[in-house]
This record gives C-alpha cells, sequence and structure tokens, in this order.
C-alpha cells in the first residue's frame, strides 16, 4: 500500500467552493441582533483576551468571530440601540510598532472601517466609552464566554470565572442600576440558521476532512503507529488550507477502537485490527466531522465486517428520512431499531429490547441492553462550532441544517463485567460472553455530514469510501505525498489573501 502515486488524481479531488462570509453578511447578522434585543439598551460583545502566555495560540470567541469577523485579541463590539435606530463600534487593539514586532501586524482603528466597515475605536478606551454610555442607568446586553452556574460537564460544578465575567464584574461593581442581561442565547438563535456562505464554508471544511481520510485510508498498514495516521490527516488539512483540526483527532486502533474520546493517539496497529478515525478540520472558522472505521491490514475480517455492516446499515435508515419537517427523533429511532435488530442477530443482546438490572445499592434501574455497545447519541449539529446549532437539536429539520450522524458499536472485550453481577444478570452475562469473545475489541463509528436540501439531503462527506468494498478498494491504492491540486489553491488564496 506503500507506493508513490504515478498520475495526479485530481478527479477524487471535490469540488472546492471558495465561499467566504461577505462584509454585508456581518452586517445584517448585527443588525438581526440589535432587533432581537429585548429592548434598548448597550449591546457588548467580548472577543477572546490575549493567552496569559504569549506561547499559546489565540482562539477567537466564536459568538464574536460570528458578528464581526475579526480574529485579533482584546477587542470588542459595542451597539448602541436606542429609539429604533442603532450605532455600532469595534473596539480595536491600536496600531503600535513596537508590539507588533511581538504579536504581528495589527489593523488598528482606520482598517476597521476600510475592511470591516464598522466605526473603529482604540480598545483602551472601552471602559471610559462604556462608564459614559451606562451613567444614565438602563440595561447592558452582554455576549461573552461566560462561566456557567453549573455546567452540564460537571453537574452542580461552577465553572471558574473568565476574564469576561470579571469585566462584567467591574461594570456591575461601578454602575449598579444597570441591569445587566446576558443575551449570548440570541447569538445561538441566529447562528442556528446557516447562510449560504456559511453552507459553502462547511462544505469546504467536508471536502478538506474528506481528502485526509483518503490519504490516511492509502496510507495505514500494519505497524504503523497511530499517530502516523493522525500526522498524515492534519497535514492534509493544512496543505488543503484548513485552518486545523476542528477537534483532538482521534485514531483508535485495536481495544482504542472502543474507546470513544481516545485521543492519546500512540499505539502501533495490528493486521487483524480495525482502526477508527474521527478527525476533521475547520475552513474558514468551520467545523466539519467525519469518521471512518477501518481494517488496519485493508481487509475487514468476517467479524469486522458484521459489526460494520450494522453500523452502516443504522447509520443509512436514519439519512433514509432526512428531510424538511422531520425531526432529529425519527432518525434517531430509525437507527435504534435497525442498530437493536443487528445486536440481537449477533448475539451481543438477548433480543432488541432487551434490558438489564443496572440498578445501585440505592436505587433500583433497568437500561436497555443494547447501551452496553451504543452509549452516545445519533448526532448533533456543526458550524462554527464542531458540536453547534441548529433546528436538529429543538424542532423538525429545516432546509439548510447541517449536522451529523454517527451511530456506533463498541465491544469492549470486558463488556460482561460492565453488567453488575447480581442474579438477575447471570442468564445474560453467560449468553452474550461467546459473541462479546467473538467481536472483543472491535469498535466501529460512522459519521458523515448533511445537510437538508428543499427535497432531502445531501451527503457532504461522501467523498470519503463508505462501503466496505469502497473502503478496501480505497486502502488498496497507492500513498504518497498529495498532489497540490489548483482549484484547492485558488479557493483557499481567495479566502486567506
Ligand atoms: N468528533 C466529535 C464528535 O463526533 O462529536
Ligand atoms: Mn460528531
Ligand atoms: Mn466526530
Amino acid at each position: 500500500m506503500r507506493f508513490f502515486r504515478a498520475v495526479l488524481l485530481t478527479a477524487c479531488v471535490a469540488p472546492f467552493l471558495g465561499a467566504q462570509v461577505p462584509q454585508s453578511e456581518y452586517q445584517s447578522r448585527r443588525a438581526a441582533l440589535a432587533t432581537a434585543l429585548p429592548g434598548d439598551g448597550v449591546l457588548l460583545v467580548l472577543g477572546a483576551p490575549e493567552p496569559v502566555e504569549n506561547y499559546l495560540n489565540f482562539w477567537q470567541s466564536q459568538n464574536f468571530r460570528y458578528l464581526t469577523g475579526f480574529l485579533e485579541p482584546n477587542a470588542a463590539l459595542v451597539i448602541v440601540r436606542r429609539g429604533g435606530s442603532s450605532r455600532a463600534m469595534l473596539f480595536v487593539p491600536p496600531k503600535d510598532p513596537a508590539q507588533e514586532v511581538w504579536t504581528g501586524e495589527r489593523l488598528g482603528v482606520d482598517g476597521a472601517r476600510a475592511q470591516l466597515g464598522l466605526e473603529g475605536r482604540d480598545a483602551g478606551t472601552l471602559r471610559t466609552v462604556l462608564d459614559s454610555l451606562l451613567s444614565g442607568g438602563g440595561t447592558l446586553y452582554a455576549v461573552g464566554d461566560f462561566s456557567r452556574g453549573g455546567g452540564a460537564d460537571v453537574p452542580g460544578q461552577a465553572t471558574p470565572r473568565t476574564v469576561h465575567d470579571q469585566f462584567l464584574d467591574a461594570i456591575k461593581g461601578r454602575h449598579r442600576t444597570v441591569k445587566v442581561a446576558d443575551v449570548n442565547e440570541l447569538v445561538m438563535r441566529l447562528r442556528g440558521r446557516k447562510s449560504t456562505a456559511e453552507l459553502g464554508l462547511i462544505r469546504d471544511a467536508a471536502a478538506v476532512s474528506a481528502a485526509a481520510h483518503r490519504e490516511a485510508m492509502r496510507a495505514i498498514e500494519p505497524g504503523m503507529n497511530e499517530f502516523e495516521i493522525q500526522a498524515i490527516a492534519e497535514y492534509t488539512f493544512r496543505r488543503n488550507g484548513g485552518d486545523g483540526p476542528s477537534y483532538g483527532s482521534i485514531v483508535g486502533s485495536g481495544s482504542n477502537s472502543t474507546v470513544l474520546h481516545y485521543n492519546r493517539d500512540d499505539r502501533f496497529m495490528r493486521a487483524d485490527e480495525v482502526v477508527t478515525m474521527d478527525m476533521a478540520a475547520y475552513y474558514g472558522g468551520y467545523s466539519a466531522d467525519i469518521t471512518r472505521t477501518v481494517p488496519v491490514g485493508g481487509t475487514f475480517s468476517p467479524a469486522q465486517r458484521d459489526i460494520y455492516s450494522v453500523v452502516l446499515a443504522a447509520q443509512t435508515a436514519a439519512e433514509r428520512q432526512i428531510r424538511p419537517g422531520v425531526s432529529s427523533a425519527v432518525l434517531n429511532d430509525s437507527a435504534l431499531a435497525v442498530l437493536k435488530t443487528g445486536l440481537a442477530r449477533l448475539g451481543l443482546i438477548e433480543a432488541p429490547d432487551a434490558t438489564y438490572d443496572c440498578g445501585t445499592a440505592g436505587r433500583a434501574g433497568r437500561c436497555p441492553q443494547y447501551r452496553l455497545y451504543y452509549m452516545h447519541g445519533l448526532g448533533h449539529p456543526i458550524g462554527l462550532d464542531v458540536h453547534d446549532v441548529d433546528a436538529y437539536t429543538s424542532g423538525a429539520l429545516a432546509e439548510g441544517s447541517v449536522f451529523t450522524i454517527e451511530p456506533g458499536v463498541y465491544v469492549r472485550a470486558n463488556t460482561v463485567d460492565i453488567i453488575p453481577n447480581v442474579a438477575a444478570n447471570a442468564a445474560l452475562r453467560a449468553r452474550i460472553a461467546s459473541a462479546v469473545q467473538k467481536y472483543a475489541n472491535i469498535g466501529v463509528r460512522i459519521e458523515d455530514d448533511y445537510v437538508v436540501t428543499a427535497s432531502g439531503f445531501d451527503r457532504i462527506t461522501a467523498d470519503v469510501p463508505r462501503d466496505i468494498d469502497a473502503v478496501e478498494r480505497e486502502m488498496a491504492q497507492p500513498t504518497g505525498p498529495a498532489p497540490r491540486n489548483a482549484a484547492r489553491v485558488e479557493s483557499y488564496r481567495r479566502l486567506k489573501p
């Protein structure tokens, strides 16, 4: 599998759209947000602060980026809404030749008008301008990276106070009569409907990520380390103008294929194993999200085929349901029905709807048996964040909804040990033991990205082989440095002049 390519494989290269968000669209987003505010007041949108250490990467706050497209630190957008009209100002780090030696050229106050269509102000004056605007009281609407009172990730535990929290605290301290309202939610609502330009960038992200998966598939061979595959993928992202990985690349072989968030990516792979690769790029700030699971030796074993076929059938059952007006619950039900039936057929569960005793000492409980192998959700919207917002999560799919479908089956070698060893589970533990042994260490996830169209959907990651035969054919292709593709170069030259 490791030969250099003799021909340019331009035919397999997905079209690059060269999408970009025009200045007028940022302006419409700001206007829509100003209109959506509950009333008049001052809207403050905080950009991300400069990292505390100069060797750390800067990453702009997503909502600030969405409203301005401005990618320098320590900036803020202020919109004053009064009596049906509004005035916007962008506070930016001023030109400073001595500082620019360290962190690069700044747009500066004058550049804000020319490049972003916004009245520019020196970020050093933000505090005094806000003090003046709020001196008579009123409402301050705030958008920023604020800590959560009790995060979903760590129930009951507040996240640490952020730089943005501290900035607001200081304002509250100085203006005790001003009402402060967090309106991040309003921005998220706007982000929930993607524009044509955004969909173009997401398609570009999908194309860059798809190219990386193909490169990875061609390169994989027994004896390689997982990090070599990660490196090939991330090299391909950048080579094609991607900003970099949009999440920690997951390359898990053997037992690591059954670890959902494995991203140590440091194990030598063996021919008789599968490797699950969940890797995708940001492009122009927008994320794709793709997973493929392939046999390290290039050919699926019968057991690997069994699991792979169940997961693929679940995914295609869900995707067949995609059209405007359908709720994501319908997709979920369709995938689950196929997945449960498949697991029962393989002997990994007793019956599609069978349960087991998963109670604890303090509380009785029953859990579906399929959850032993499929313990995550079916998918999520993508956008600026890899886990973004869309009608997918809360309502019916709409034309332009963009999201993943990513069922999986993960057979841990110790699955039986996950089932509490109580009398009620004895028969189940005995019945599934041999199937668990047969499929041990096979973890399969298949993840594609979809855009809802007027009549159905477009699978925008379809360039990555998915059917068993197509995966095996791709893996048999020669590998080598990917040719530089003129259309791609042209596309990212427009985006990143
Ligand atoms: N790669 C993150 C996810 O699949 O949700
Ligand atoms: Mn995903
Ligand atoms: Mn993923």
